[in-house]
């Protein structure tokens, strides 16, 4: 593929900037240097046009959505949290899948008035509990929820899950499954329209790819 227009990617280091890399190969997109060893924060590539940009996977949607990157990946868990404003999401790249959960102990003894949930996924949880009918206390956290039923600042947490090796591994359970999360590809609303074909033609190759790791 040619790039006769600058186009900028939005990827956060670990998992999904690996398992992005073969769609990108598919795309002939070649990163010119490893974000696990190299501080820098923009990458070159193989394409003078083309270039990546290495942010916290939640930032992800608002580089995109502001247009500071045109296309991003991003997980299914941070687009919820964001809300979508400003971009759109195409493709579901069908990596770095897992389900969300609600987890805890297995006999869940609430401690508290109301059910306390301790989440960095404070939307997804609120609407989840809300459908539910189930009146809850939800505790914004940041990171290692496992340990909240542990020292008793919640009763829930709500998760990602992927092998359930975390949970374990801190005498926990999944319990209620709330969404399956996968990658999305997304793409700035302005870019969808200035850029159309490279964004096109960039996402159909990804397409093809996903597709051919499916078959
Ligand atoms: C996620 C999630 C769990 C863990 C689940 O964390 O928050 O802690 O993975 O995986 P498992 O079921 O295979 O054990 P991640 O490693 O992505 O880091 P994070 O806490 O920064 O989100």
């Amino acid at each position: 593929m040619t790039f006769d227009t600058p186009i900028t990617i939005a990827l956060s280091k670990g998992r999904i900037f690996k398992q992005s890399l073969p769609l990108l190969a598919y795309a002939g997109i070649l990163p010119a240097d490893d974000p696990e060893t190299s501080r820098k924060l923009i990458l070159d590539t193989n394409h003078a046009q083309v270039k990546l940009v290495i942010i916290r996977a939640t930032d992800v949607p608002t580089y995109v959505q502001y247009g500071a990157a045109d296309l991003g990946v991003a997980g299914k868990d941070v687009l919820l949290e964001h809300g979508g404003a400003g971009l759109y999401e195409p493709l579901d790249l069908q990596i770095a899948r897992c389900r969300m959960m609600t987890a805890g102990f297995q006999d869940v003894v609430r401690k508290h008035g109301r059910l306390r949930v301790a989440t960095k996924y404070v939307k997804s949880a609120k609407r989840y509990f809300a459908e539910k009918g189930q009146q809850v206390e939800i505790i914004k956290l940041y990171g290692s929820m496992e340990l909240a039923p542990i020292v008793g600042l919640a009763d829930l947490i709500v998760d990602l899950v992927e092998s359930g090796n975390t949970l374990k591994a801190n005498g926990l359970v999944p319990l209620e499954h709330i969404a399956d999360i996968s990658s999305r590809l997304i793409v700035n609303r302005a870019s969808w329209k200035m850029k159309h074909d490279t964004v096109m033609r960039l996402m159909e190759a990804m397409r093809a790819a996903v597709a051919k790791n499916e078959t």
